[in-house]
């Protein structure tokens, strides 16, 4: 038997009625904030996502070359592929542009609960204006995002890479060994964070300062000891926030983010109910647009991981109700047939959502089956009611049968 490949997954229609709908609720919040949808293609060039991250990448995506030997891959990710788009052809638009997506992404990962080798985001980009509020305005839109799907349960950590990026540098660390440090700090990995940073010559008393600028969180006051400019611009974007009634994210100069192209603030979102892969949304502002042949142009946003914050949603016990058909027409007997299917098209061509018993079942079943489908009523067309003008509906819930005239039958689903 031929299964779906590893890591990837197909969706039934009662998840797929669930995803629809949270992805049409995300995409009125991203609307309330004056962003707009965007799409790009699901395979890019390999070298766009190469050009920041180095060959390295390319073991960790779905990397191919087409029939005519052009090197593409999969996207990883819709940032890189929303910057090239603003390159293309966007970048003579009104700033800031405010984008946002929805769409699948490939990573050759290591399949677990909340890690597919494809899986869903939905992002937002804001490209071309650089201030506290183009970055209070993405976490915020994230915030809300998370808030409206009900998730009760998630903490946000907001800090900027720029401060311990600063203080490496002052201490000597090569540009090129940067990361790795970062992402151990990133970890809380100090041990290693630690003879990675004596190992570049770094003395004990700036490891311990880098380690205490690293482990430094809490409300926006703790931002006062450290003499950063950056430090002073997070104040602000911490203060913005407030403003915009966002007080549930707390400042952690940890946070490092793993993708290379961050530059200034970054962010995350977890969700504590999903254990290892906790993750739910994770951005900041980044410089690309220079590497792909366009201006530097200072961009910001964010992704939320779309599979996972619906298993935290589904971890905290929220459920979600499929709404099933209106109606659920059943003929009686098969000279009825043609009739039955007259009023099935007229409550559809009413927008009614109804479905017909096509398989000439007997009643018994027939309504075994509407009540399978979730229908609200059964709508039995008989010859005798025909006569009169009338069908006979049940509610399926409550199991009442009524006869009903035609002309009054649509008036039920109002
Ligand atoms: P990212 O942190 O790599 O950032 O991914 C964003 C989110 O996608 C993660 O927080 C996580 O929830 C979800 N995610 C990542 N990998 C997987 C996976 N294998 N399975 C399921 N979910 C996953 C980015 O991709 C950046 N482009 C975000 C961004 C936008 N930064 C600026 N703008």
């Amino acid at each position: 038997m031929i299964r779906c490949p590893r890591g990837t997954r197909d969706f039934l229609p009662d998840e797929m009625e669930r995803r629809r709908h949270y992805e049409n609720v995300l995409r009125t919040v991203a609307g309330t904030f004056g962003f707009r949808e965007i799409a790009t293609p699901i395979f890019e060039e390999a070298s766009l996502f190469v050009i920041k991250s180095g060959p390295n990448i390319l073991d960790e995506i779905y990397a191919f070359k087409d029939k005519g030997d052009r090197d593409l891959a999969l996207r990883p990710e819709l940032t890189a592929p929303v910057v090239r788009m603003f390159v293309n052809g966007m970048s003579n638009e009104p700033r800031p542009l405010k984008l946002f997506y929805f769409g699948q992404c490939f990573r050759y990962e290591r399949p677990q609960s909340g890690r597919y080798r494809e899986f869903f985001q939905f992002g937002a980009e804001m490209i071309g204006n650089a201030n506290a509020e183009t970055d209070a305005e993405a976490i915020a839109l994230a915030v809300s995002m998370i808030k409206a799907l009900g998730l009760r349960k998630y903490k946000i950590r907001i800090g900027h890479i720029g401060i311990l990026r600063n203080m490496l540098a002052e201490a000597n660390v090569p540009q090129d060994g940067m990361q790795e440090i970062l992402q151990k700090l990133d970890k809380k990995m100090y041990d290693e964070a630690g003879s990675l940073l004596r190992s570049a010559g770094v003395c004990d008393d700036s490891v311990k300062r880098i380690f205490e600028t690293a482990g430094t969180t809490g409300g926006k006051e703790v931002l006062d000891k450290i003499t950063d400019d950056a430090a002073a611009y997070m104040k602000e974007v911490m203060e913005i926030l407030e403003a915009m009634n966002v007080t549930d994210a707390e400042i952690d100069l940890g946070v490092v983010r793993g993708l290379d192209y961050y530059t200034g603030m970054v962010f995350e979102a977890e969700a504590p109910s999903l254990g290892a892969e906790k993750q739910i949304c994770g951005g900041g502002s980044y410089s690309l647009s220079e590497l792909f042949g366009g201006e530097k142009v200072f961009s910001t946003g964010f992704a939320i991981g779309f599979d996972r914050i619906l298993l935290a949603m589904e971890k905290e016990g929220q459920t979600f109700r499929n709404k099933g058909v209106d109606a659920y027409v059943v003929p009686v007997s098969d000279d009825v047939r043609l009739e039955a299917v007259k009023i099935a098209s007229m409550l559809r061509s009413r927008g009614i959502v109804t479905d017909i018993d096509i398989m000439r079942r007997k009643m018994a079943k027939a309504m075994k089956h509407a009540a399978s489908a979730g229908a609200r009523y059964a709508v039995i067309i008989g010859k005798s009611e025909l006569e009169e003008n009338s069908v006979t509906v049940r509610n399926m819930e409550t199991g009442d049968q009524r006869m009903i005239r035609l002309d009054e039958l649509f008036g039920l689903f109002l």
